[in-house]
């Protein structure tokens, strides 16, 4: 499996969406070579022969459709617009109002674009990490479900849960197994789906969360920049403050608990405020000397989007980053959790406010309590041109190809389901082990 050189061809096998569209896919022009000297701000280290680093090559996003406005939220709690516009910052979010809309379905959707902005196929993949608080099932991951849907026949796929701070924790493992040369290429997803988790009688949860899922491809180069560090952090103390406290093994589904409502997110709003503020500001500032930087040489903070004055308080006020070099989108989509960066991430591209050389830190925290912060030089290209309609039909016969092969294996495994036979042999016919090849062959079970 090659790595991403910065003089490698593109990957042709699958294209582009071909449009920067309302969801955040970029298309890309097949260009992968060395990135573009910053034109102004930060510079692109020497690169050191043998080396290696973690780039983000590929992002995309989607949301769903509906949308849901503060003023619609008066209709259904005791409310008001103005309390939540200045009290949080959020004006509106998107909500998978579609049972059909899944975390899993919103995930794949990030993923494909991103796979087209990156031009990469899906069997290059070695790992899918998808970072969720909302997953499809317990188990099995939702990383899985989506590694099925790509076609990612190559790819390792857990999910990860971290709360909010799961997309951070997600890039430092990607960076890690990057960097240990255990991967060329790791997806990583924030996917959410809180809405189903939230009290809708509950004014103090139900206006801040919101749905979607956000995604990056992170590549290993030799092209300097990249994941540069990153800084996790954990207090479990504070595990109460903000949880689900049904339906894990402390407290298994019951009709009791169906009943009143320990099913949904609780939260001690305050504590989180107070936590946050301060760990975002830490995380931060931890990172960057890790990183080898200072504050003043941050181009672009993406915090994580969950009250605009816990971003004022932190990174505003007690870093003196100005509000110039932070991108802040929560009055658009609320607090989509472990989705919220790579999402702010994908908008602040297509504003033009990433450039190669510029550094970047995103920063989050969330339940656990947990925190983290990674810091990066972006170093690719995010100019990209719009793909052929050749390629895009490539891409989507690609997945066809990948819900077909679905298919067949989930046969396969009801034909062995319905033959008697020993799981450790197979399928058995007159006493002997039949082979897989053979298994089409056999008589009819009466
Ligand atoms: N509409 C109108 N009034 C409200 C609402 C609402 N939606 N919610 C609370 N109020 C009322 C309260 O009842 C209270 O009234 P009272 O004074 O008569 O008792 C008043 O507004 C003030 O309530 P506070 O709780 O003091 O409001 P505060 O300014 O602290 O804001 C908030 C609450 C927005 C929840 C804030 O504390 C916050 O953002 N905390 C962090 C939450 C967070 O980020 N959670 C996500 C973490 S990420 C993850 O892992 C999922």
């Amino acid at each position: 499996m090659s790595e991403y050189n910065g003089t490698q061809p593109p990957d042709d096998a699958f294209g582009h969406n071909g449009s920067a569209g309302l969801n955040g896919s970029f298309a890309h022009n097949g260009y992968r070579s060395t990135p573009e000297p910053a034109p102004s701000g930060g510079e692109l280290p020497a690169a050191e022969p043998g080396r290696r680093y973690a780039q983000i090559i590929g992002w995309g996003y989607h949301v769903p459709d509906k949308v849901i406005t503060n003023k619609e939220l008066e209709q259904i709690v005791d409310t008001n617009d103005e309390w939540i516009r200045t009290r949080t910052g959020i004006e509106e979010r998107h909500v998978a109002a579609d049972p059909k809309e899944t975390t899993a379905t919103l995930a794949l959707a990030a993923a494909r674009k991103t796979l087209a902005v990156a031009d990469v196929h899906p069997s290059k993949l070695d790992l899918i990490i998808c970072a969720t608080s909302s997953p499809e099932y317990i188990f099995p991951a939702t990383a899985c479900i989506v590694q099925d849907a790509l076609g990612a026949v190559n790819a390792g796929a857990f999910d990860l849960s971290a709360a909010c701070s799961g997309f951070v924790y997600a890039l430092s493992m990607a960076r890690g197994h990057i960097l240990a040369g255990d991967a060329e290429y790791v997806l990583v997803i924030g996917a959410e789906t809180l809405s189903r988790y939230v009290d809708w009688t509950d004014r103090n949860t139900c206006v801040l969360f919101g749905d979607g899922a956000g995604a990056v491809l992170v590549a290993a180069s030799d092209v300097p920049g990249g994941l540069l560090a990153c800084e996790l952090g954990s207090d479990g103390s504070g595990a109460n403050t903000l949880l689900i406290p049904a339906g894990g093994s402390a407290m298994p589904s019951s009709l009791e608990t169906v009943g009143n409502g320990s099913h949904y997110i609780k939260m001690d709003g305050k504590a989180v405020f107070r936590f946050a503020t301060r760990v975002m500001a830490e995380a931060t500032q931890r990172v960057l000397a890790r990183a080898g930087l200072t504050v003043a040489d941050v181009d672009l903070l993406i915090p994580h989007q969950a009250n605009v004055r816990i971003i004022q308080n932190s990174v505003l006020k007690q870093l003196k980053i100005p509000e110039s070099k932070v991108m802040i989108n929560l009055q658009k989509y609320g607090n989509t959790s472990t989705a919220s960066i790579p999402i702010a991430l994908c908008e602040a591209i297509a504003a033009g406010r990433v450039k190669p050389g510029d550094n970047l830190v995103f920063v989050g925290f969330g339940g656990g309590l947990t925190w983290g912060a990674c810091a990066m030089k972006w170093s690719v290209p995010v100019d990209k041109q719009a793909a052929g309609w050749w390629k895009n039909y490539r891409r989507q016969a690609g997945y066809q190809a990948a819900a077909a092969r679905s298919m067949w294996k989930r046969a396969v495994r009801w034909v062995y389901d319905v033959w008697p036979n020993d799981p450790e042999k197979g399928p058995v016919k007159g006493g002997e082990a039949v082979s897989p090849a053979e298994v089409r062959n056999l008589p009819q079970k009466s």
